[in-house]
């Protein structure tokens, strides 16, 4: 299926994580689709990034911005509207599973609701002058935390569930202009951060196991090339009347019935 994304301005924010991270992965699927992938990030890796699909021949920005400062948000959107003159696409990315729990000051709820909730809406608000002028589409990025819980994260949690809230709110707000609001939601899927995190517990193996063995379908990790090609379908206009929607990219992890799952003991 022609998704019909060639040429199509299409912005992702914090995509210059390390190779095999979403929003990095997400850039790599658009730029193999034709698209002009834009990447909003502070890491200085974009550069790179924007280098190596330049040297392929590929039209590709980065703006490096700290997402966390809505006047550098204010500014990237300027220099996208200054380079494109539109925007197709914004995939609201970022995000970082800061562990701003109960015991965390007001300070570190506060700061982790800035990065992982306040700049989707400074991006949303200062691209969409640029979206508008295409009639384009907004994918918010969110998690199943915002459905289950995790523990100890509050500011990760109220920001994710807070993006499910927009994503409706926004739906609402743009229909008459044409603009599709969706949201994607992951709950497992092996990046370097889900890495960096396993490592980073004392029986990292084992936890990771207990996960997998309880992902339904095919008792395996969601990949990132899995949840790029689900954005890739959401915000093309093969998905032309699909707004609102929270689409969940799990292998059936937070919704299925396990006791009815005949497979594994375990469940
Ligand atoms: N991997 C999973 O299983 C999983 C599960 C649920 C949700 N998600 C969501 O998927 C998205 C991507 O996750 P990932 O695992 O690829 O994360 P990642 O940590 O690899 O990527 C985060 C990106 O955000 C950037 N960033 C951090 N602080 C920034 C700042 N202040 N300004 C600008 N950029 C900043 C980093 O440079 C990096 O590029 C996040 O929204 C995350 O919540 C992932």
């Amino acid at each position: 299926m022609d998704l019909h994304l060639k040429d199509k301005v299409v912005v992702v924010t914090g995509a210059a994580g390390v190779k095999g991270s979403i929003g990095e992965t997400i850039v790599q699927a658009l730029a193999e689709e034709g698209a002009i992938p834009v990447i909003v990030c502070r890491n200085d890796r974009g550069f790179g990034y924007q280098k190596e699909l330049q040297d392929k021949g590929i039209d590709a920005l980065f703006v490096k911005t700290d997402l966390t400062k809505p006047e550098q948000i204010e500014a990237a959107a300027k220099a996208i509207g200054d380079k494109y003159g539109r925007i197709d696409a914004l995939i609201n990315n970022v995000g970082v599973n800061d562990g701003a729990g109960l015991e965390a000051s007001v300070e570190d709820f506060t700061n982790s609701l800035q990065l992982n909730l306040v700049s989707f809406f400074a991006m949303t608000k200062y691209c969409l002058p640029l979206i508008k002028k295409s009639k384009g589409t907004i994918l918010n990025i969110g998690s199943k935390v915002a459905l289950t819980g995790q523990g100890k994260t509050s500011g990760y949690a109220a920001s994710k569930g807070g993006i499910l809230g927009l994503t409706r709110e926004w739906a609402v707000d743009l229909i008459n202009e044409g603009i599709r609001v969706n949201a994607i939601i992951i709950a497992e899927s092996w990046t370097p951060a889900y890495d960096a995190w396993i490592k980073s517990l004392k029986n990292g193996e084992e936890k990771l196991q207990s996960i997998i063995d309880k992902i339904p379908l095919e008792n395996r990790m969601t990949t990132p090339q899995e949840i790029a090609d689900t954005c890739l379908f959401a915000i093309s206009d093969r998905s032309s009347h699909t707004t609102g929607q929270f689409i969940t990219v799990d292998g059936g992890y937070v919704h299925l019935d396990r006791s009815l799952l005949p497979s594994k003991d375990i469940f």
